[in-house]
C-alpha cells in the first residue's frame, strides 16, 4: 500500500441516519491515524460542503471525538438532505470546499441519494469518491447488508413482539406500518421474524383495485378469526396503502365491519444502538474504506458480498433497487401466510 499521497480525507454522513454510522465513523478515523492520515469531518450532510455556516463547523477528528461512540445511534456528524447537490452552483461550492481544504478523498456514509451526490461530484472533482453503505432500508444493490438494516429490524421485531402481547390479550387485529421507502426488506423479514399473519409489501402485493383489495383481506382475516380465536398482525410497507395504515384500518372497517388497530413504527426504527452486527458491519467497513482510498481506488461503494468486504462502482450500487429475497417472499406467500388461515 503507498499512503504517501493521501494527505487529508473527509467524511460526511448523509440522508437517513441509521445505526451504526458512528461506528463507519470511528473505524476510519481510527485507520486513518495508523497511517497518518488526516480526517476532516463536515457536518450535517452535503450542507457541510456547500453552506457557508455548516463548512465553518468542519473539523479534524481525533481519536478522542471517535472514542465512546461505537454504541451510539444517529451520527456525530448530523445528517441532512441537501437539494442543492442537484445544483451546478450547489456542486461547484461543494468543489471549492473541498479543494478549500486540501481533501484527497471524500467518505460519504449514506445511500443511494447521497451516492447520486458523489456521482455528480465525479466529473468536477479530481479526488477519490468513496460510499459507505449506511441506510436502514438496505436496499442498495451490491452489498448483501447496508450499515443500520439489522438494528431496525430488530428494533421493530421488539416493538412488534410488545404489540403482540396487548393483541393476544384482546383477540385483537393490529395493522402495523414499518419503513423502508420503497422496498419491503425492512417488511419481509420483520414480518417473518414476528410470526406477522399478513406481509404486505411491493414485492408481493400490487393495489391495482383497492376496493377488491380490501375484500380479499377482510375475507382472508375473517377466516383466520373464525379458525382461531387469537390475535392477528399485518405488516405493512410505508408508502404502500395509500394514506397508509390508518386509512387501510378505516376502509377494512367502512368495508367489512373488521375492527383494526393501525400503529406507525416510524422513526423508531432509525435510532437506538446498533446491534452487534452492525457494528462490525460498519468497523470492517469504515477499514476497509481507508485502505481502498490508500490503494487508489475510485468511485466505489464498500460492499459485503457472501460475508467478505469488497468494493463496486458507485454506479452499480445505485442503478437498481437491491430486491428482497425472492426465497423469503415465495416461503411468506406459499407457506407461512397460508398457514394463518387454517384451523388448528
Ligand atoms: O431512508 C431511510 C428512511 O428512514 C426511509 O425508510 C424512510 O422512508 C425515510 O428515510 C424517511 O425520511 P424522513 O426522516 O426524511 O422522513
Amino acid at each position: 500500500m503507498d499512503s504517501t499521497n493521501i494527505k487529508r480525507i473527509g467524511i460526511l454522513t448523509s440522508g437517513g441516519d441509521a445505526p451504526g454510522m458512528n461506528a463507519a465513523i470511528r473505524a476510519l478515523v481510527l485507520a486513518a491515524h495508523h497511517y497518518h492520515i488526516e480526517v476532516i469531518g463536515f457536518y450535517h450532510g452535503y450542507n457541510g460542503l456547500v453552506y457557508e455556516e455548516n463548512i465553518a463547523q468542519a473539523k479534524v477528528l481525533t481519536l478522542k471525538d471517535v472514542n465512546g461512540i461505537i454504541h451510539r445511534g444517529g451520527t456525530i456528524l448530523k445528517s441532512a438532505r441537501c437539494p442543492q447537490m442537484l445544483t451546478q452552483q450547489g456542486l461547484k461550492q461543494s468543489v471549492n470546499t473541498l479543494k478549500d481544504n486540501n481533501i484527497d478523498a471524500l467518505v460519504v456514509i449514506g445511500g443511494d441519494g447521497s451516492f447520486n451526490g458523489l456521482l455528480a461530484l465525479q466529473p468536477l472533482w479530481h479526488g477519490q469518491l468513496i460510499g459507505i453503505p449506511g441506510t436502514i432500508d438496505n436496499d442498495l444493490d451490491g452489498t448483501d447488508f447496508t450499515i443500520g438494516f439489522a438494528t431496525a429490524v430488530n428494533t421493530a421485531i421488539e416493538a412488534i413482539d410488545k404489540i403482540r402481547d396487548t393483541a393476544d390479550a384482546f383477540e385483537r387485529i393490529f395493522i402495523v406500518e414499518l419503513m423502508g421507502r420503497h422496498s419491503g426488506h425492512i417488511t419481509f423479514n420483520v414480518g417473518i421474524a414476528c410470526a406477522a399473519e399478513q406481509v404486505l409489501s411491493f414485492e408481493n402485493f400490487c393495489i391495482d383495485d383497492q376496493q377488491a383489495k380490501i375484500i380479499e383481506l377482510a375475507k382472508e382475516i375473517k377466516t383466520a378469526k373464525e379458525n382461531r380465536h387469537t390475535s392477528y398482525i399485518i405488516v405493512i410497507a410505508e408508502n404502500l396503502w395509500p394514506d397508509g395504515a390508518a386509512n387501510l384500518a378505516e376502509q377494512l372497517n367502512k368495508a367489512a365491519d373488521i375492527d383494526c388497530t393501525a400503529c406507525v413504527l416510524g422513526h423508531i426504527q432509525r435510532g437506538g444502538s446498533p446491534v452487534p452486527k452492525d457494528r462490525l458491519l460498519a468497523t470492517k467497513m469504515g477499514v476497509a474504506a481507508l485502505q481502498a482510498i490508500i490503494s487508489g481506488e475510485n468511485n466505489i461503494m464498500i460492499a459485503e458480498q457472501n460475508s467478505a468486504i469488497c468494493s463496486i462502482p458507485l454506479e452499480q450500487a445505485v442503478q437498481h433497487h437491491k430486491r428482497v429475497s425472492q426465497q423469503l417472499v415465495d416461503a411468506q406467500e406459499n407457506i407461512l401466510a397460508l398457514t394463518a388461515q387454517t384451523q388448528y
